[in-house]
């Protein structure tokens, strides 16, 4: 449990990437896995939850390798072929991992026990489970519908139209990617549109995908029993990973930092949109698409924010970045009032509680809403710090990142109890911070 204290920052200045977008690199190794032939990914993030996912996917049969360039190489076992696991998955702290594979493996005939961490052992399992048993799959899990669960998996299943009752990509990509080895027709209904990356990607690797529009609501077929084509995969920059710089060098004066190769997919950039609404310099520079998605590089200038209501509508276009965004608005002038966030309670943490807790202890105002919070900034002051006691993290990465972050302009910084959880998206985070805030 590696504890360790962020203080007050130089100017954050230079130029830096971060790593592959997760979702993507989740779905790029899950889909080539079922691709017949030879994939290549390049950029994919070599973080603790992705490397569950590779872990899975070679326990389900496909052949994944490391070259000595970074590239990885996936040679796909096919659609309905997917082996039995002959131990049980690990999916470590990874929601994604899990939701999807379980998906993954519901139209299979096979059985597959699946286990985590604390983290995600505690996090919701039945929002998957309602719907892939409606296809056919059984499962047996623990008390309130987690992990470690066991799934039996049906072959043929049945497919189903599905009207998604919370917004979660991970819920539509679950009955997507089950409805990919299953006959006919499968439908899931988005009355709140999530990040689109698997519709994307399976498009690519050559599934038959229709994307429509019924009654304002958006409806995804996918038709099975379908057959991917192997493809070389390009992963962008994590806008996620990208929003704890954006922050950083906003509140740190003097900071002028670009960084490079964001993805700006319009269902993932809802952060750059809320920071400039509050003031952020942000500028977009040489916009390009890399891999089918949108990306630029971000050069973010130190400027005074200032506190705003935010639109329940932005939040699943940024619904990793709320952690972070509560810091910005710590340090901005006059109040935030984030509202709608009920999913962020079953995040790797509950995010509400444990920010309102983390920032409270660093010496920032913060009233929690049942679905929300309100944050009474300094207005560009610092914040006291957390001097003799440690923020606890809670086993979320980006709850360790946020704090991070919230340490950098603070006057006595912030001790967080335990940044190993960083790894699992962003193993690179503490050489960029300390690189950028070291350049001459
Ligand atoms: C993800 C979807 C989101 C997000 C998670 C990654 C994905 O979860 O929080 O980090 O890759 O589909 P929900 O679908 O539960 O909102």
């Amino acid at each position: 449990m590696p504890a360790h204290t962020f203080t007050s920052s130089a100017p954050l200045i230079g130029r830096l990437r971060v790593p592959g977008d997760k979702s993507i690199s989740h779905r790029s190794l899950m889909f080539a896995g079922l691709a017949v032939g030879r994939s290549r990914i390049t950029g994919l993030l070599e973080g603790e939850d992705v490397l569950a996912t590779a872990a899975a996917m070679r326990q389900l049969g496909a052949h994944i390798e490391r070259e000595g360039d970074g590239t990885w190489v996936v040679h796909g076992v096919g659609v309905g072929s997917l082996l039995e696991p002959r131990q049980a998955l690990d999916m470590g702290n990874s929601g994604t991992s899990t939701r999807l594979m379980m998906g993954l493996l519901a139209s299979h005939r096979l059985k597959a026990t699946f286990v985590g961490d604390a983290s995600l052992s505690g996090r919701p399992m039945n929002r998957v489970i309602t719907p892939l048993s409606e296809m056919g799959a059984s499962f047996e899990a623990s008390a309130g519908g987690t992990l470690p669960l066991m799934m039996h998996g049906a072959f043929p299943a049945v497919p189903i139209t599905y009207r998604l009752p919370v917004a979660s990509a991970q819920v539509k990509s679950a009955v997507l990617l089950a409805g990919l080895n299953t006959p006919g027709i499968t439908r899931v209904i988005e009355p709140v549109a999530t990040r689109d990356h698997t519709e994307r990607m399976l498009t690519g690797f050559g599934a038959k995908l229709e994307v429509g529009e019924e009654n304002g609501e958006r409806v995804i077929a996918i038709h099975g029993e379908a057959d991917l084509k192997p493809m070389d995969v390009v992963v962008p920059g994590d806008p996620s990973s990208a929003a704890f710089f954006l922050v950083a060098a906003s509140i740190v004066p003097g900071s002028d930092l670009v960084i490079e190769n964001v993805g700006l997919n319009p269902t993932r950039a809802g952060i750059v949109t809320v920071l400039k609404q509050m003031g952020a310099d942000i500028e977009e520079l040489d916009s390009r698409e890399v891999g089918g998605e949108p990306v630029a590089d971000l050069r973010v200038r130190h400027a005074p924010l200032t506190g705003i209501d935010v639109d329940p509508d932005i939040v699943p276009s940024m619904v990793d970045e709320f952690p972070v965004l509560f810091v910005a608005a710590s340090y901005a002038q006059g109040t935030t009032r984030c509202t709608g966030l009920e999913e962020l309670r079953v995040k790797e943490s509950d995010r509400i509680a444990v920010m309102a807790a983390a920032l409270t202890a660093a010496g920032a105002q913060v009233e929690e809403l049942e679905d929300g919070l309100i944050i009474e900034g300094t207005g560009g002051e610092p914040l006291r710090g957390t001097s003799n006691a440690s923020v606890k993290t809670h086993l979320d990465h980006r709850i360790a990142m946020s704090m991070a972050v919230a340490g950098l302009a603070s006057k006595d910084g912030v001790e967080v109890d335990d940044t190993a959880p960083i790894a699992t998206s962003f193993p690179t985070f503490m050489e960029l911070l300390e690189g950028a805030a070291n350049t001459p």
